[in-house]
């Protein structure tokens, strides 16, 4: 207390200002702290770090990784803990990944389901801008599933281009196609894809491209980190919880969002082909995943680890406001019309 003392002695100003309100303003302040402090947290909840030591090489399946500068972006998470770079703005060099992969012939299939009233509101511009912005100046094949393959939009392809449209059913309920996709991925995958490209890319069709969606996304196994939950504490995953379901976990390491995942045919095959026995199993028990194939994807990357993670820069949602991490947006979430399209 002494020690206590003596500072305000030194200090003219509190000399004067009465103990007892003091010690009132420091307890209405410690107060304050308790109320407010969770919430501080909540806006800037500190992001996990790189762990690599500087120097210390990725664990990368492709040599081209090793020019990616991890250190460039001290801001954000860089590497996951298992060694595979989280992408973002600023790490890599454009020219060396497309360099890289025109030298290796890399081409890349692209799917996107556009199913009843989805087909009509968004299919266009979400071709018309991935013809702009994904993957440009690589052979590209959109696979587009529809019900209605008439309704398919005519689009401008450039040269080294193509687009196949294959015919699925129409199931009722929203949840039980965006389940069916998985089964349908797996066995395009085996039918066509494998023939034509080493890479694919899965993506939900209400989406637009607005920057640079390139060769630096392309890996053996790629996820996306979900735009509103990578700065989250683990507790607010919405991870399946239900100890029921095949999708179930406790702890994971990221929440990763299903409109957007890729990699190599082969683990992509894999991936799907699991996820749709996991909704499979769930059907014939009756249970359904907390957010359906999204869920399965969660338990399934969580399991076998992606070799590359991609940064919210990859899939963000204009309504979450500025972000000073958030360096460019490459794509969008486009405005949902749920009140038409889900009912
Ligand atoms: C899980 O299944 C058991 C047995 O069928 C049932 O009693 C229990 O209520 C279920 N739990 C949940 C969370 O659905
Ligand atoms: C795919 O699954 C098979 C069978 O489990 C496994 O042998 C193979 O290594 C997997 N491939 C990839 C790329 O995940």
């Amino acid at each position: 207390m002494k020690s206590f003392h003596g500072i305000f002695l030194r200090c003219p100003g509190l000399r004067q200002f009465p103990r007892a309100r003091l010690l009132y303003a420091l307890f209405v302040l410690v107060l304050l702290l308790m109320f407010v402090g969770p919430f501080v947290r909540f806006f800037d909840s500190p992001m996990r770090k790189c762990q690599l030591p500087p120097g210390m090489k990725l664990r990368t399946s492709d040599h081209v990784d090793n020019s990616l500068d991890l250190w460039s972006r001290n801001d954000v998470e860089t590497c996951t803990s298992w060694g595979a770079p989280i992408i973002w703005e600023g790490m890599f060099d454009p020219d060396v990944y497309d360099k890289h992969h025109k030298k290796m012939d890399t081409s890349v299939a692209l799917t996107v389901f556009a199913i009843g009233r989805y087909l009509e509101i968004y299919l266009k511009d979400f071709l018309s801008s991935a013809e702009r912005y994904f993957m440009v100046g690589l052979p590209v094949t959109y696979y587009v599933f529809t019900d209605a393959p008439k309704k398919v939009p005519e689009v401008q392809l450039t040269a080294g281009r193509a687009l196949e449209v294959i015919q699925v059913e129409q199931h009722k309920r929203w949840q039980d196609i965006s389940m069916m996709r998985m089964q349908t991925i797996a066995d395009t995958i085996e039918t066509h894809i494998r023939h034509r490209n080493q890479y694919i890319f899965c993506f939900d069709v209400d989406q637009v491209f607005v920057g640079r969606f390139g060769s630096e996304a392309l890996g053996d196994s790629v996820a996306i980190l979900h735009a509103y939950f990578y700065q989250s504490p683990q507790e607010e995953y919405t991870y399946d919880r239900n100890p029921n379901s095949t999708a179930f976990m406790e702890t994971g390491d990221f929440y990763y969002h299903a409109a957007v995942f890729g990699g190599t045919w082969r683990s992509v095959r894999n991936l799907t082909a699991s996820c749709h026995k996991g909704i499979m199993r769930d059907k014939k028990n009756q249970v359904e995943a907390l957010w359906h194939d999204e869920s399965h994807l969660n338990k399934y990357l969580w399991l076998h680890k992606p070799s590359k993670v991609l940064s919210p820069e990859y899939c963000w949602a204009s309504e979450i406001g500025y972000n000073r991490q958030i360096h460019v947006q490459r794509l969008l979430w486009a405005e949902k019309y749920y009140s038409t399209l889900r009912t």
